[in-house]
């Protein structure tokens, strides 16, 4: 079995599936080469590169349950527990078919919902932490288990405290979510608005929205199934106003959008630019459709997707002076 999206063949010292909480106690209180060695925890493995055998253990959490866990009346939301080891975009249809909503525009994102808060997934407009109450993990060290608050989490654009200060200190269990009963189509991003618009419908149902959202998705992006990737292989760049200013006087159609801190800018619009659009090296590729996915075109390692990786960010520096930052985890 190939447990990652890109589809690169890759062995690790030890790889081992956890589906009950007593076997995940067990193997952090008794385990140790789990504290002695490297240890990674594998969601679906759809923004993972496996770049050489992995010198440690990889668990991989296969723990299933989605539950109601309460009702807020007063504010028509609901408190919605999932395992981390569920499928993520089961996940979203699991929660149309319920009611439950705030997850549509988040449909078709492959991947675990346990990942959802690690790297605060996003598309169309809506974040994991926009809809997340809290995150219920356990100790790597102790086996104690420990609920984060949104709050808590501090959430950034594809970013938590589970990347950052505590990285590989805590295993996400399951994730809270607080969703609503009532249901407002979040149409903000443009694409989705225009795709709603052209297909005849007024007001979407949840299922309308989620299945747009999904055929926006796959219009630009590679369906795993047919083609590795790992989705965005880039973050967008944030930067200040001055150097936006600076580029957007050089390049007038250069896409961005303000965000807290300055302009975040369209990465695929940067790479697209540097001429890199459906060129390759060696066997990975620059996607034809959006720039900032790389993709297997067959038979590739992950060193020849580190090798295209760097000569795009080398490119788009030159060009732009701006250093892309991986969205992927290179392993
Ligand atoms: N663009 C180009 N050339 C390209 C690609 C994009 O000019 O080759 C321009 C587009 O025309 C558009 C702008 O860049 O004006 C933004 O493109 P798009 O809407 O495709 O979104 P993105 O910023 O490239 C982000 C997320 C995606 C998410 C989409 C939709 C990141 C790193 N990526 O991509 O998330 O699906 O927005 O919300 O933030 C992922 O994280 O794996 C992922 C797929």
């Amino acid at each position: 079995m190939i447990y990652n999206t890109f589809g690169i063949p890759a062995t690790a010292d030890r790889y081992i599936t956890v589906s009950a909480k007593d076997e995940l106690l067990d193997l952090l209180q008794h385990d140790t080469l789990l504290h002695t060695k490297p240890f990674f925890v594998l969601g679906g493995g759809s923004n993972i590169i496996f770049a050489r055998h992995y010198p440690g253990t990889i668990l991989h959490l296969e723990n299933k349950g989605i539950h109601l866990v309460q009702e807020l009346p007063q504010s028509q939301e609901v408190l919605v527990e999932a395992s981390a080891g569920e499928n993520w975009d089961s996940f979203v249809q699991h929660c149309i078919a319920n009611g439950w909503h705030g997850t549509e525009n988040l449909a078709a994102i492959p991947g675990t919902v346990g990942a959802s808060p690690v790297q605060n997934v996003g598309a169309y407009g809506v974040e994991a932490k926009d809809i997340i109450h809290s995150v219920h993990t356990f100790e790597v060290s102790t086996g104690n288990e420990r609920t984060f608050s949104r709050d808590e989490c501090r959430f950034g654009y594809r970013d938590s405290i589970f990347k950052k200060e505590l990285k590989g200190q805590y295993i996400v269990w399951s994730v809270t979510f607080r969703l609503s009963r009532t249901f407002t189509p979040d149409l903000r991003y443009k694409a989705i608005a225009d795709a709603i618009a052209s297909s005849g419908i007024e007001t979407p149902t949840p299922q309308q929205l989620a299945d747009t959202i999904a055929s926006v998705r796959w219009a630009k992006l590679p369906r795993p199934e047919e083609t590795g990737s790992a989705g965005s292989f880039f973050k967008n760049p944030v930067v200040d106003a001055t150097q936006y200013e600076r580029l957007k006087a050089e390049y007038p159609d250069m896409v961005a959008y303000p965000a807290a801190d300055g302009y975040k800018l369209a990465a695929g619009w940067l790479i697209e630019h540097t001429g890199w659009k459906g060129r390759s090296l060696g066997r990975c590729g620059v996607y034809s459709k959006q720039a900032l996915v790389l993709v297997n075109l067959g038979g590739c390692t992950g060193q020849e997707v580190i090798n295209l990786a760097d000569a795009v960010t080398a490119d788009v520096y030159k060009k732009f002076g701006i250093t892309l930052e991986k969205e992927a985890i290179i392993l």
